[in-house]
């Protein structure tokens, strides 16, 4: 039976035992289990098949978060990880190899840059980096790549991929896609749909939803259940149980929460596009944003994430930061209270300013985490703000 999201977001994956009758999955805060497991009926470790044994391969509070994300996010596998980056640097490792060149686009988040930039080169990887308008072109030539990593929504500057072809490209080229869905969240899209081979979550942000965990989440196909988890146990990113729980709990209300900073993005990035101070507004959402026909082919909601320059630069940017009273000024994203960041001063610090420049990263650049308050109380606390 097909059911809604919501449905499977409350019920998929939960770990019940009849012997004990729960109704939500347990906490199974232990780093070991009997091994051998001697009982016959032992519950099966699904990254294995076997029964559970060590925390760090695989844990029943864990393996109840990956059945509830994958069947969120229509992925036949998943694993979760301490962070993010612990999902997209396992996931991109257990891919490539010595002599392998990747193709990925010049927008990535930060953290993700320096990886292909710095690290992966290190170990005799090659990564071509293209502007994500070229890759939407479709005018790129995959032969020679071993994959093609892209993020669905550009951080800050909330360009939109065109996954839809993308996924085309790389089914015609026999190459991996790999996609950060981590803007979207997997209530607005859903990746392996459009021809992703891995998903990629920071789990930090829309499924965790409050600002209080560090996770990641890696989807992908049966076939590379082994090479992933592989790299989860060699790297260490195994998330711990608890962090586990509240991402799983997290997810329940994801579409709750997602309907909302869905409605308050939209509602906001309009506000603000009729503001005289107010240069340029960057949402997939907004009627005559760049990417609107874009994220409309891509997208099923376009997010709570807004981005604006004002008229003013950076002077006027740090006058209205100090006269916000419900945004807070911090750094991360997806969480239930709104927050507003200068991607210069976090995410896009370690960029030099010729490579936040080609990213399209004005010094003066807000980004907002627009949060699930009342629409009415944030579009105040900016009018304030703004004066
Ligand atoms: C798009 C994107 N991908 C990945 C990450 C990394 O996630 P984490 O901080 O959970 O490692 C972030 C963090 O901000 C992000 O914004």
């Amino acid at each position: 039976m097909a059911v809604g999201f919501n449905t499977r977001a409350v019920q998929a994956g939960e770990f019940r035992d009849e012997r004990t009758g729960n109704v939500t999955t347990p906490i199974y805060e232990t780093s070991t289990f009997y091994n051998p497991n001697p009982n016959p009926s032992a519950y099966k470790d699904h990254t294995r098949n076997k029964p559970f044994m060590y925390t760090r391969w695989g844990n029943p509070t864990l393996e109840s978060l990956e059945k509830k994300y994958a069947a969120l996010d229509g992925v036949e596998e998943s694993l979760s990880f301490s962070t993010g980056m612990g999902a997209i640097t396992s996931a991109v490792m257990s891919l490539l190899k010595k002599g392998d060149r990747l193709l990925s686009m010049k927008e990535l988040y930060g953290e993700t840059f320096l990886f292909f930039t710095k690290y992966l080169p290190s170990i005799g990887i090659n990564v071509d980096l293209v502007k994500l308008d070229e890759l939407n072109s479709g005018r790129v030539n995959l032969k020679g790549y071993a994959g093609l990593y892209a993020e669905s929504i550009a951080n800050p500057t909330l360009k939109v991929c065109d996954l839809s072809l993308l996924g085309k490209m790389s089914a015609e080229a026999g190459v991996p896609l790999l996609v950060d869905a981590t803007f979207a969240s997997p209530y607005n899209q859903n990746p392996a749909r459009l021809g992703a081979a891995y998903t990629l979550h920071s789990g930090t942000k829309y499924i965790g939803g409050h600002s209080d965990i560090m996770l990641g989440l890696a989807g992908f196909e049966k076939k590379n259940m082994d090479t992933v988890w592989a790299k989860r146990k060699m790297f260490g990113a195994t998330p711990d149980p608890i962090q586990a729980y509240l991402g799983l709990r997290g997810l329940k209300t994801l579409g709750l929460r997602m309907k909302t900073h869905n409605r308050n993005a939209m509602e906001i990035a309009r506000f603000l596009s009729t503001h005289r101070k107010v240069d340029k507004v960057f949402y997939p959402g907004l009627e005559g944003f760049e990417y609107n026909e874009v994220a409309k082919r891509n997208l099923t909601g376009f997010g709570g994430m807004v981005s604006f320059e004002l008229a003013g630069g950076l002077d006027a940017v740090k006058d209205m930061a100090g006269k916000l009273k419900i945004f807070s000024y911090a750094p991360s994203l997806g969480g239930v209270e709104s927050l507003f960041t200068l991607p210069v001063e976090t995410s896009h610090l370690s960029l030099t300013p010729a490579e936040r420049m080609e990213a399209g990263i004005a010094e003066g650049l807000v980004r907002m985490s627009v949060g699930i308050e009342d629409k009415e109380d944030l579009i105040e606390d900016l009018k304030n703000a703004l004066g």
